[in-house]
């Protein structure tokens, strides 16, 4: 069967409200919402790309197995082992972080490697050098939180709803981003390396000193100092891998690189050298695990029917 890589359906079931009561992803939860919406899902997806007789007519099933929750990776791993069994077709195992590299083959036709590709979400800071596809190198990862959490957590500080990200980057446009002189993690250190649990801690002990006098939490100020901070220690890393690996082509992944100050900044730094998939092919989505792993069944061939899902599955 050939292959165009064209995206034919690209569908996305959101568990963001079921969560957001809890304030965060509840992991048991997570899995029972997966198993209950793959299915009807999986046919959505299949009718809009027109392939309603998949037998024959599905060359290949690529599935993520890692990293991630191993609740949801199960469903999604052994539902995809039934259907390449079902389907005869054969099966690959994607790693979660080598489909948002994808994301930008998806979105930029033609790009060429070597590039540094920053991968930023609730679970992963991360700066991958890509030599070429499929040849990976991590140059710097973060220590401790991720900076999709530290977004939230601030959020979650200041009373915003969960996932914070979206709403700091909205409060921030009205907000003052020199009022607070947050300090900018990693900054002086020579290794190309991520902290937020600090600028995190920053900002509760800003707002517990506001609240303790009793005085007004000036939310969009706050918003805006925290954002343009974590925004600094996310470039300047980058600008120092880029100076350090000799790439200066930039690609940047992941739902906080949906984040308005970001996208404004690499801009503003990398000018033509940065590419910035649109939003929705930064945040979690199945064409970037499908191109991921058409690339490396064409290069590797297929895993087959005993992959198992790897919570912490390594990228290299
Ligand atoms: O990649 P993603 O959709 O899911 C995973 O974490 O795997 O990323 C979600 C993260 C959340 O932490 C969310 O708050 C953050 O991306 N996010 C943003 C923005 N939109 C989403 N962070 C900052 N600014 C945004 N506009
Ligand atoms: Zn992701």
């Amino acid at each position: 069967m050939g292959f165009d890589g064209r995206v034919r359906s690209s569908l996305l079931s959101s568990q963001v409200k079921d969560h957001a009561v809890f304030g965060g992803v509840v992991p048991e939860l997570a899995s029972r919402k997966h198993q209950e919406v793959i299915i009807p899902l999986l046919r959505a997806a299949l009718s809009e790309a027109g392939v309603d007789e998949p037998p024959g007519r599905v060359g290949l099933v690529a599935v993520t197995n890692g990293p991630g929750l191993m609740g949801s990776l199960l469903v999604g791993v052994m539902t995809a082992k039934g259907l390449a069994q079902t389907w005869e077709c054969p099966l690959i195992g994607v790693n979660h972080l080598e489909g948002h590299i994808f994301a930008n083959r998806i979105a930029h036709e033609g790009i060429e490697t070597p590039f540094l590709c920053l991968i930023v979400s609730g679970g992963h800071t991360e700066v991958i050098l890509v030599k070429d596809w499929g040849a990976y190198e991590m140059v710097g990862r973060t220590r401790d939180d991720a900076a999709g959490e530290c977004f939230d957590k601030v959020a979650k500080i200041l009373g915003l709803p969960y996932p914070g990200g979206p709403e700091v980057d909205r409060l921030a446009a009205s907000g003052d981003p020199k009022s607070f002189d947050f300090p900018v993690p990693m900054s002086s250190t020579p290794e190309v390396e991520f902290s937020f649990s600090g600028l995190k801690t920053a900002v509760l002990w800003a707002v517990n000193r506001i609240r303790s006098k009793e005085e007004e939490v000036p939310v969009a100020d706050i918003c805006a100092s925290f954002q343009r901070v974590a925004v600094e220690a996310l470039i300047g890393k980058v600008v120092l891998a880029s100076e350090m690996t000799g790439v200066g082509r930039i690609c940047l992944s992941g739902g906080v690189s949906a984040n308005s100050a970001l996208r404004r900044a690499f801009g503003e730094r990398f000018g033509g050298n940065v590419f910035i998939p649109p939003i929705e092919l930064c945040t979690d989505n199945a064409a970037m695990i499908a191109s991921a792993g058409l690339d490396r069944f064409l290069r590797s061939g297929p895993s087959g029917l005993d992959i198992s899902p790897d919570p912490s599955a390594p990228l290299t």
